[in-house]
């Protein structure tokens, strides 16, 4: 039977054995709580949905159905990753929804950061639902919950997202197997399952995803100019050694534009600025900072390749007093 609390004698699980041990158990638990019935899993690519989707592929096969909603707001080649590593790798019955009209159509004209949140939560579990409506015989409902989801909604911190917002006449019995894993073990144990380390080591990525990162109203054209320049950002980051050591970095396009000259000629464009931080529990975070070198670089990438950004900036303000994201 799947444990519903940590044991307080729990070995953290940090090597190969112990994630392996680990598998087999729930693998077993798993079998025998789903049976010959079928799971929903909502897979977003994320490290905690995507162990789940790879522990369960091994466990019950195609009687999982996972979804894969793309709003739109996804990091470059993420959708296609998702795509290529469950359905091409690991055979897995998967459904793709590109439901970025959908998500974009609601979010035009949409300033208010909270605002913005609620309809891409809102809208999320929507898409969700309707695919799910559409298939027969779903029983059970999977979910990347982790250890410190549970500990933070029992502390009043945040709230579970614990099917949250589903359907009232939508309710399925949970299949949560790494709830009990902190999350250094969520990607142990992901490796393990043969999941690529670019999907297991990746960093945090809000739900709301680049939505949060186009501060103000969403255009397509600057969401496309956070997208280039984030992926712009990653590949570097990575060819210099810093993908896996900076917690965290993106970048962000502001909504007000400022002169430049490119050519001989004016140009009117957008910003682009650099965050890149580090942190250990995300209440506090201090600024990764960069070699003269790999910023000239990036400035000089981010402005040739990304249509729209005629400057680069650097946030260099730790959390205390800004956030993370910037809305
Ligand atoms: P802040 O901006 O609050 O971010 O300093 C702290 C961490 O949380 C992530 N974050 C979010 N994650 N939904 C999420 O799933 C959200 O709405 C959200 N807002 C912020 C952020 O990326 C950082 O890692």
């Amino acid at each position: 039977m799947a444990m519903d609390r940590r044991p307080d004698d729990m070995v953290r699980i940090t090597t190969p054995e112990l994630a392996d041990a680990f598998i087999a158990e729930q693998i077993e638990a798993l079998r025998s709580q789903i049976g010959d019935r079928k799971v929903l899993l909502a897979l977003s690519g994320g490290v905690d949905s995507s162990v789940v989707a790879a522990m369960l592929i091994k466990a019950v096969g195609d009687q999982l159905v996972c979804v894969h909603v793309n709003h739109g707001l996804l990091r470059k080649g993420e959708p296609e990753q998702v795509i290529e590593v469950f359905r091409n790798q690991m055979k897995a019955n998967l459904i793709y929804v590109d439901a970025t009209d959908r998500f974009l159509d609601k979010l035009a004209g949409v300033t208010d950061p909270e605002t913005k949140r609620k309809i891409i939560g809102g809208e999320f579990i929507e898409v969700f639902a309707e695919e799910a409506r559409k298939l027969d015989g779903i029983e059970f409902l999977a979910q990347g919950t982790i250890w410190p989801d549970i500990l933070e909604s029992e502390a009043g911190i945040k709230a579970h997202h614990n099917a949250g917002g589903l359907p009232e006449d939508m309710q399925f019995e949970l299949v949560e197997p790494v709830k009990i894993l902190f999350k250094d073990e969520v990607r142990v144990v992901g490796e393990r399952l043969g999941l690529p380390a670019g999907m297991v080591y990746r960093q945090p990525f809000p739900g709301p995803g680049l939505g949060v990162r186009c501060p103000g109203a969403i255009t397509r054209d600057r969401l496309e100019a956070v997208r280039e320049s984030d992926a712009i950002l990653r590949e570097e980051f990575a060819k210099n050694g810093l993908e896996g050591k900076v917690w965290q970095y993106f970048t962000v396009v502001p909504d007000f534009k400022s002169t430049g000259v490119k050519d001989g000629k004016r140009t009117f464009d957008w910003p682009c600025i650099i965050r890149a931080i580090n942190t250990t529990d995300v209440m506090e975070v201090t600024v990764e900072h960069l070699s003269n070198e790999l910023i000239d670089h990036l400035v000089s990438r981010i402005i040739s390749e990304v249509p729209g950004i005629n400057r680069v900036l650097f946030d260099y303000t730790p959390k205390p007093p800004a956030t993370v994201e910037y809305e």
